[in-house]
């Protein structure tokens, strides 16, 4: 996820691009740039890797002139966050330059096929595609370029683009990434999100998807994918600032958590061919090490160790490979057996928690492969790793994970198949079912999303508390694992994880009258060993609050009745609450039963009044031991 802006009017434009991705800074700040049209043939580029005060300062020593420019502030996806890759990139002529947001699948595609024509490519990034594309196109006339182009492109995109010989125009486009416009007194601001905007207008018109606008030009006009005119609806912002930076929401969690839908989606993007994974562009480990490698160490902390365990109990069960997930802050003086036919799998959302990075070292120092998990492209974790498997959730603000652990989840998921596949031990119906419900996971959470309120009113019951019990069976206790940390790390409740089957030899002594048992119960091969001590726990007054997909309200739309599937009436019958989830191979079931275990939490915090995005004696990235 990346910020960008655009200005046309009677202003410097320079001042306020920087102006507006500074109010964008938490949409990415590994790198950022700007361009400004001022007469000349060419664009005034000034861009730096580093946040933007790096770019403030160059600004402050070398200012282009010019009313008309656009701006960037990047999370890198393809392309280590440096100079070159900044963004605006432009074409050969350098009159023409782009800001873009999103992913372009078929970059590599396009990059052969622009460079067989003479363009010359000066970034790893996959958006220097887009202006070298448009110059093939340009014939006098930016909108139809960008039209045409938009049918070259294949993923998500808003880009705003200018060129020095159509002085006085922006042209802005979007697909699947969002783009605001502010609309001026001869002026027009273009952005990725509405803080951008507020120091200069509240009217702001929103771009459809699919929709292309010329900015300038005394006027804002729209178009549909086939040049059509559309009517541009414009309306009032009446959002303080604060509020807007989190995109309308009170916390970046909630934020985070909602936009996991879409997180999901562009972790999936170019990852999933047909009915099988293909991670071969990116994940440099050899099919020869792949097929003889002999056991898999995952080793991570907190959240990401959850996905871990999760992740490492699908490999181990489908490809028969020896896993064992590790904390990463045991593992380093474990003395562990790792040899050259080890892979170790290291997750990490910001790629510099120091227990993650100590045990990795470890691991290569004793001959593993190591292949990083992780959010931040360029981090220490990638550097280190032989191969990097990136999550592309967008920045995460709030220190509690959320949508990096859907997305991590999902990269163990898409590697898993693909390492089954080289492996030769997964079959291609069994590939093919997986393929289509990973693809189906980002409407489930949706869905689930919509269900907030049912949750918010159950999260009601436990702010009360001084005490929750998360348990679960298989998959489902890795889950119960999660839940616990959501709750406890912002709550401050304490909650505690349990295997379901551990109840009786010991904890079930501390199940009072009263007290909340949240029961994960997703996984239909031992759902009756699960409903059994889930039962046990009942018996002694527990209040059961139960996490399935075989029960209950739908999540969904109000009204939707769907058929009960079967065990629907034994889990009903020893739920006081039921947290309804849509249906899901069991491998996937944990990306959709966190989702309602992350707003428990969410709810439980706001109704104690905690600071949610950012809990006492906690940093979002522990580079300390
Ligand atoms: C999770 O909500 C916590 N913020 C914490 O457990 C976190 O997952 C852990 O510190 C690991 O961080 P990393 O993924 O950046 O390595």
């Amino acid at each position: 996820m990346c910020g960008i802006v655009g200005y046309v009017g009677c202003r410097p434009a320079a001042p306020i691009l920087l102006e507006g991705l500074a109010r964008l800074e938490y949409r990415g700040y590994d790198s950022a740039g700007i361009a400004v049209a001022n007469g000349r043939a060419s664009l005034q580029v000034v861009k730096k890797a580093g946040k933007i005060q790096v770019l403030r300062q160059q600004l402050n020593e070398n200012c282009p002139e010019g009313t008309v420019g656009i701006g960037h502030t990047r999370w890198a996806t393809h392309g280590e966050p440096t100079d070159n890759n900044a963004h605006p990139h432009l074409d050969c002529s350098a009159g023409l330059g782009v800001v873009h947001n999103g992913i372009i699948e078929n970059y590599l595609e396009l990059r052969r096929e622009l460079g067989r024509k003479g363009h010359r490519f000066t970034s790893d990034t996959d958006t220097e595609v887009i202006p070298h594309l448009l110059e093939e196109l340009y014939d006098a006339d930016l909108l139809r370029a960008i039209l045409q182009a938009r049918r070259y492109l294949d993923g998500s995109y808003a880009m705003v683009a200018v060129s020095t010989r159509e002085p006085g125009v922006l042209v802005a486009t979007r697909q699947d990434s969002p783009l605001v416009i502010g609309l001026g007194q001869g002026e027009y601001w273009v952005a990725s999100d509405i803080p951008a905007l507020l120091p200069y207008t509240r009217q702001v018109a929103v771009l459809e998807n699919g929709e292309t606008a010329v900015l300038g030009r005394g006027g804002m006009q729209v178009f549909g994918p086939a040049g059509e005119r559309k009517s541009g609806r414009s309306f009032q912002v009446n959002w303080e600032l604060a509020a807007a930076e989190k995109g309308g929401y009170p916390h970046f969690m909630l934020k985070e958590i909602f936009e996991q839908p879409e997180a999901l989606r562009q972790t999936m993007a170019g990852r999933l061919a047909g009915p099988r994974a293909d991670l071969s562009a990116e994940v440099a480990l050899t099919p020869d090490f792949l097929q003889e490698l002999r056991q898999v160490v995952v080793v991570a902390c907190g959240t990401a160790y959850h996905a871990g365990l999760v992740g490492g109990s699908i490999i181990q069960r489908h490809l028969r490979l020896p896993v064992r997930v590790e904390l990463a802050s045991e593992f380093r003086y474990s003395d562990p057996l790792i040899d050259r036919q080890t892979l170790a799998i290291a997750i990490s959302q910001s790629g510099e928690t120091a227990d993650t990075l100590a045990a990795v070292e470890l691991c290569r120092q004793r001959g593993a492969k190591v292949l990083a998990i992780t959010n931040v492209v360029g981090s220490t974790l990638a550097r280190e790793a032989e191969a990097t498997l990136y999550t592309r959730a967008g920045p995460e603000i709030a220190v509690a994970s959320t949508k990096a652990y859907l997305t991590q989840l999902l990269a163990l998921n898409i590697f898993y198949l693909w390492l089954g596949e080289i492996r030769s031990v997964l079959s291609r119906d069994y590939m093919e079912t997986i393929v289509k419900s990973l693809q189906s996971l980002p409407g489930q959470v949706q869905e689930i999303l919509e269900g907030a309120d049912q949750v918010a009113e159950t999260a009601g019951e436990l702010a009360g508390r001084e005490d929750v019990y998360f348990i679960g069976r298989g998959l489902d206790y890795a889950v119960a694992m999660e839940g616990a940390l959501k709750l406890k790390e912002i709550s401050y409740i304490h909650a505690e994880s349990l295997a379901s089957g551990e109840l009786k030899h010991g904890t079930l002594a501390l199940i009072s009258r009263g007290m909340p048992v949240v029961a994960l119960a997703t996984q239909k091969h031992i759902l009756e060993k699960n409903l059994s001590n889930i039962k046990e726990a009942r018996a002694r007054g527990g209040r059961i609050i139960v996490v399935t997909p075989f029960a209950g309200p739908d999540p969904g739309p109000a009204g939707e009745s769907l058929p009960e599937p079967a065990g629907a009436a034994d889990v009903a019958a020893v739920a006081d609450r039921v947290l309804r989830v849509p249906l899901a191979p069991e491998e996937l079931m944990p990306s959709l039963a966190a989702v309602p275990l992350q707003l428990l939490a969410y709810y439980a915090a706001v109704a104690r009044g905690c600071d949610v995005d950012q809990p006492r004696n906690l940093a979002k990235s522990v580079t300390v031991e």
